[in-house]
């Protein structure tokens, strides 16, 4: 089987490490991909991810059988559809069913009509209503921009002139501020579940749990994410059960009950408060960088897996997982999630996969026989071990051997797990 990868991040080298696993792989490409990627598959730099007729006809010309889309923006412009219509199979949700990340609305309205369980809110276009709203509310409270806002689009406001100017502040977001949501602030402990999905079946993968803010202790401004573990011991078999019960079967239901079909990963941020999940956002794609984590413990070809979603027999295939846990630490630039500089030389990556990790690049590039960083998050270190605290310990004594100027990392990622052990 032929196959083009659509990205270029941390996910994607790992999407390319795991499908690279296949015996079904044969000619395998990728746009643009990046330096860890370029181990498994062609990177091909001309062509813009988000030049859909660009990337139908390379997918047209290289007879590829499979195309699988990494991040949200390609989805949200309907790569997908084009695909379709050009007879090319895919993994990854179409333009209409992106739109659960794509639109919060959307997503929010549907949730809302399908009494699928997630913060009570409301919808603006006027920011004085909006700003009035928010004063009968108080504080603490949450204000979304619509669409999609390269993760910014999210103000969790401590107290009431924090929220105010939130509201001013989407106006920065352009069209994707237009139309703003307001939330209720849902207290608990967050944790990611994706999920495979071929629009009938729906499996739910292993839990994780990302750390979104810049420094330890969750403190900092919010970034992509900077480490995560996989499986999340706050996801306890019962919450596991409740969230496919009461949040990925029922949204997949509301989906076919609108004529939306979803194939793909469908990706469930969670708020989990006494053992009960909420939906804090979904995304149409594999989370990055839980991917790093996931991947790692799945034990079945992926893909296998990703082709039976495009293919709509999802049901037929069945998917293991190890026991074992994982933990990815995301190691970037000094000043991210601000401005950093780049072109910064990395020393130290064979020597951390030589002690046991799995190096992902996230923001390189090769210069002569150089790693230099190109990036605000650089690379991600998994290691896999039988349990949390061996994994720790190991992740860290992989990390310390990876070094560039300014190289910063959380120095606490898995440690919110320890307290369920
Ligand atoms: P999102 O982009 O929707 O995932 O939001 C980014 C982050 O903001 C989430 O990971 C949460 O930490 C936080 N957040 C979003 N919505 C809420 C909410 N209603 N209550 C509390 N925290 C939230
Ligand atoms: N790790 C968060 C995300 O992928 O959106």
């Amino acid at each position: 089987m032929n196959v083009l990868l659509i990205g270029s991040g941390g996910r994607e080298n790992a999407l390319a490490w795991k499908i690279s696993q296949s015996p079904m792989l044969e000619k395998f490409y990728a746009i643009t991909g990046n330096p860890g990627i370029a181990e498994f598959a062609e990177c091909i730099e001309n062509i813009s991810i988000e030049d859909n007729s660009a990337v139908v006809k390379f997918a047209q010309e290289n007879k590829i059988d499979l195309v699988v889309v990494g991040p949200e923006v390609p989805l949200v412009n309907g790569l997908v559809d084009e695909l379709k219509k050009a007879g090319i199979k895919s993994f990854g949700p179409n333009k209409t069913a992106a739109q659960l990340e794509g639109s919060k609305i959307f997503a929010k309205q549907l949730m809302k009509k399908y009494k699928i369980p997630t913060a009570n809110f409301e919808v603006f276009d006027n920011p004085e209503a909006a700003k009035k709203y928010i004063e009968s509310q108080g504080a603490p409270i949450v204000i979304k921009a619509d669409g999609l806002a390269a993760g910014k689009g999210v103000i969790v406001a401590q107290n009431l002139p924090e929220a105010l100017n939130a509201v001013d502040e989407m106006k920065n977001f352009g069209s994707a501020g237009n139309k703003i949501v307001v939330e209720e602030f849902m207290e608990g402990e967050e944790a990611s579940i994706l999920a495979f999905t071929d629009g009938k079946t729906i499996v739910p993968m292993i839990s994780a749990q990302d750390h979104k803010r810049v420094f330890d202790n969750d403190e900092g401004e919010n970034t992509g994410g900077m480490g995560t573990y996989a499986p999340a011991p706050v996801v306890t078999e019962n919450v596991y059960t409740k969230v496919t019960e009461q949040i990925l079967k029922p949204i997949l239901d509301a989906l076919n009950a609108e004529k939306i079909l979803y194939q793909g990963c469908l990706y469930a941020g969670l708020m989990i408060k006494d053992g009960k999940p909420k939906v804090v956002e979904f995304n149409c794609r594999f989370g990055d960088p839980e991917t790093q984590v996931v991947l790692p413990l799945l034990e079945s070809d992926l893909l296998e897996i990703m082709l039976a979603c495009a293919e709509g027999n999802l049901a037929d295939k069945k998917i293991s997982w190890s026991k074992n846990s994982a933990i990815c630490v995301v190691l970037a630039s000094g000043g991210y999630p601000k401005s950093y500089k780049k072109n910064l030389p990395i020393e130290g990556i064979k020597k951390a996969e030589s002690l046991g990790a799995t190096v992902f690049h996230a923001g390189t590039k090769i210069s002569g026989n150089e790693v230099l960083t190109a990036g605000g998050r650089v690379l991600g270190v998994t290691v896999t071990e039988k349990n949390i605290p061996a994994a720790i310990e190991k992740v860290y004594k992989c990390v310390e051997v990876i070094n560039f100027e300014n190289m910063h990392y959380r120095k606490d990622i898995a440690a919110k797990a320890l307290k369920w052990l």
